[in-house]
């Protein structure tokens, strides 16, 4: 007997970050956090449960995954098992239409699309905010990309795991758009996960990070209610720069950027100055992500391209929430 489910996540730049967690084994943020949903980068993801299968198997990009990476994907498949009580392996196959541990966000839109595929299969058919509790316990950010627009991850209260939920906030359907400098897609020396932990222990900012981020984060969702963008934007940037700079104040220190990071925000500094109202934002690696208004971007990627080359600069839209992904549109 087998059951499938497949489904699309897109990834979720987060505008008010999440860099820290208060309990790892059920991944409770420190702070709540909000991002936007991108419509450019996403991930598909397979899973036949197949009663003839010993153990979970799982391909990325059509490569079988090492026994530490599959076991990461059995991990989170077993939170689905124990509320059906089932005990099925699973098949996992899984595309990344996304740099893959670049600061991309990779590790949203997998575990979303993830959770989304094994609800499918499982039957369970969870409810999206339900849902989003589940894909939190593969990746913190992949709570955020059950929804499109922007979506906040409330932080949820003390140890109760189902209260740390993603809530949509608003479909950012009014001019908003996002432009990814590229400045280098390898892979990070140092995941998230390890960076933020390490930044709790040992940076003398990290209580004001968690103060002002969450007053920061009540002020932009004002901005969002009010269609102010350049108060969002100036939110988005201020509260990026902190986050990298509670890093800095790590011991030792953790810096994610190159010296092209510092480019592009110089130019996208330039760019402003202009009278085109852009932002940056960074997360866990070295690419810079600009946001815009959309109908800026034509004139923004022209400026961009007098410094950048035509692949580094990658234009996107907002994107939608998770989708199923029926038989006939399942392309791999
Ligand atoms: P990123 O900035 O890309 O999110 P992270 O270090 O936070 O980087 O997460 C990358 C990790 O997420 C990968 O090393 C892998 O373990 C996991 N991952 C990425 N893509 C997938 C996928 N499609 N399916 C399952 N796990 C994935
Ligand atoms: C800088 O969600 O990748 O992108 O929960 O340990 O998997 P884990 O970390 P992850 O961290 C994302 C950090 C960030 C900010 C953000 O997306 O809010």
């Amino acid at each position: 007997m087998t059951h499938i489910g497949r489904c699309r996540a897109h990834t979720n730049i987060a505008l008010i970050k999440y860099w820290g967690k208060r309990n790892e084994e059920l991944f409770l943020p420190m702070n709540s956090s909000l991002s936007l949903t991108l419509e450019a980068f996403y991930t598909d993801t397979e899973v036949v449960l197949d009663d003839n299968l010993d153990s979970d198997i799982f391909y990325l990009d059509d490569i079988k995954q090492s026994d530490k990476e599959t076991a990461k994907i059995t991990q989170f498949l077993n939170l689905f098992r124990d509320l059906a009580n089932i005990k099925t392996r699973a098949c996992v196959k899984s595309y990344n239409h996304v740099p893959t541990a670049a600061g991309l966000a990779s590790s949203a839109s997998a575990f979303s699309a993830l959770a989304g595929a094994m609800n499918q299969a499982t039957g369970l058919d969870l409810d999206l905010k339900t849902l989003s509790t589940f894909a939190r316990r593969g990746s913190g950010s992949a709570t955020r990309s059950l929804y499109g627009g922007f979506v906040e991850w409330y932080m949820g209260e003390g140890d109760e795991s189902d209260s740390s939920h993603a809530i949509p906030v608003d479909d950012a359907s009014w001019d908003i758009g996002m432009i990814v400098i590229a400045v280098n897609t390898g892979r990070k020396k140092l995941s998230s996960r390890v960076g933020m932990k390490h930044t709790i222990a040992t940076s003398p900012f990290y209580s004001s990070w968690v103060e002002t981020a969450t007053s920061d984060l009540t002020k932009m969702k004002d901005a969002i209610k009010q269609k102010d963008f350049i108060t969002l934007g100036e939110i988005t940037e201020s509260n990026g720069m902190k986050m990298h700079a509670t890093m800095l104040g790590a011991f030792p220190p953790i810096s994610y950027w190159e010296p092209d990071s510092v480019k592009a925000i110089s130019k996208v500094k330039e760019i402003r100055e202009t009278g085109i109202p852009c932002y940056v934002t960074m997360d866990a690696g070295p690419n810079v992500k600009v946001l815009c208004r959309q109908s800026d971007m034509d004139k923004i990627e022209a400026l961009l391209l007098e410094d950048f080359n035509r692949e580094q600069i990658i234009p996107t839209q907002v994107g939608e929430g998770i989708k199923l992904i029926s038989d006939s549109d399942w392309n791999y």
